[in-house]
């Protein structure tokens, strides 16, 4: 079973620094404030709420990261913000903080919508916006796809202050009456480039349209890449602007190897051999298409190796429970689709293997940052067969990045 083969001309370095020049240049400054100098060191001289405070350590946060130093005061002072900080350093609480810091309490009404690419990322961003809103008694639901419209509606309807939730369900939510956008005052994309990416973009300007014109819109992820900048003029009003090049993505805690499989016949008996260096930690495989994950899980249970998989395919049941199961370490040894590839949290994932390499050059950096979070140490190992080759340099050149052969002591590095 081939993979699709991954479009070698995305990962065009030149092409992406001229249009992200343009899109820079066209704004001239005037538009935009293009950078926010503005650092808090702690989470105390930040201004917020002394509830929201409590929350924030009773979460177990003592020191803000550099995007939270940056982006929280900005976004908390009503401004139209584009942030983007690498994978793993804690934009969820810099938007959660932010929201939460402007709700009025007192009504309950919605005043905030999240939009997450898929459930599993909009259910995690709801347990953060819940448990740092803890002592300000926030209402959160989480409005996704694959679970009860019923239960949606009785929820909404029952009012809560912020919605966190996937594109379709929450349109489906807006139609019906039942999400009122009355009092909806903040927008927030999360995976703000993947949201406004041909997939999902119509879906987002339908939900746009139907909320109030004075909004103020936080977009958020670890990638930016100008063809979504230049989207983002049509619906902002001088955002605040923290990006990060090309070349300074990736992160230093993420060591990366390739194995030369030569052949796709050959992933899965390199697999194989890999597995107790799988084993060892909790790690996630990626795999281009749905089929092909059921494809790999069948093969690895059938040679005794226990693995558990995920994709978009398989009813939201049987997805919570899988997710719950990697959460809580119970299942060690996750196989999926590029579902999983943006903002999935969970600390423990310190492998990331590419069966196969992305399609999307973004996702690259995506994936591998499952693990490795908040400065934690992660291996990701990229399975390349001939045709590959050329595919492994451009991400390289393209992050400015160092990809070695793999080496036989592994496990010594997780
Ligand atoms: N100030 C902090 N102190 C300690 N841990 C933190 C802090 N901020 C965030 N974290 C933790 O770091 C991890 C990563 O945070 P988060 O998921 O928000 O990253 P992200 O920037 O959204 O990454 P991605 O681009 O992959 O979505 C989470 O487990 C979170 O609880
Ligand atoms: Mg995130």
């Amino acid at each position: 079973m081939a993979a699709i083969p991954a479009d070698t001309a995305q990962f065009d370095a030149r092409y992406y620094d001229q249009k992200m020049e343009s899109v820079l240049k066209e704004d001239g400054g005037a538009d935009f404030i293009s950078t926010w100098e503005e650092v808090h060191e702690t989470f105390d001289v930040m201004g917020l709420k002394e509830n929201l405070l409590r929350g924030i350590y009773a979460y177990g946060f003592e020191k803000p990261s550099t995007i939270q130093q940056r982006g929280i005061v900005p976004f908390c002072k009503g401004l139209d913000v584009i942030q983007q900080a690498q994978s793993g350093t804690g934009k969820t609480a810099t938007f959660c903080s932010g929201v939460l810091q402007q709700l009025e309490y007192d009504a309950l009404a919605c005043q905030a919508l999240v939009l997450a690419p898929t459930r599993e990322l909009a259910q995690q961003i709801e347990k953060v916006m819940r448990a740092l809103g803890d002592y300000l008694q926030v209402k959160v639901h989480a409005c996704v796809g694959g679970t009860s419209v019923r239960e949606d509606q009785r929820i909404l309807q029952s009012g809560v202050h912020v919605v966190v939730g996937t594109p379709g369900r929450v349109y489906d939510m807006l139609r019906r009456g039942a999400l009122k956008p009355d009092y909806i005052k903040i927008f927030v994309l999360d995976e703000a480039d993947e949201m406004l990416s041909r997939g999902f973009k119509d879906q987002i300007y339908d939900i746009f349209q139907l909320l109030p014109g004075k909004l103020q819109v936080g977009l958020f992820s670890a990638t930016m890449p100008p063809d979504a900048l230049e989207i983002t003029r049509k619906f902002m009003s001088k955002p605040v602007r923290i990006l990060v090049k090309r070349d300074e993505l990736t992160l230093e805690g993420i060591k990366q190897f390739y194995v030369n499989v030569d052949k796709e016949d050959w992933k899965l008996d390199t697999l194989c051999d890999l597995y107790e260096t799988l084993a060892i930690t909790q790690s996630v495989i990626f795999i281009n298409t749905r089929r092909k994950v059921d494809w790999l899980t069948d093969k690895m249970r059938s040679r005794d190796f226990t693995v558990s998989a995920t994709h978009g395919d398989m009813d939201q049941n049987t997805r919570d429970v899988i997710m719950r199961e990697f959460r809580s370490g119970s299942s060690r040894v996750l196989i999926t689709t590029d579902l999983l590839a943006r903002g999935i949290d969970v600390q423990q994932v310190s492998l990331v293997i590419n069966y196969d390499l992305p399609t999307q050059p973004e996702n690259y950096l995506h994936r591998i940052g499952r693990s490795g979070r908040f400065g934690r140490k992660g291996v990701a190992i990229n399975f390349v067969t001939q045709d590959d080759t050329r595919l492994l340099q451009d991400i390289q050149k393209f992050y400015n990045t160092q990809i070695d052969e793999l080496p036989s002591n592994v496990a010594d590095l997780l």
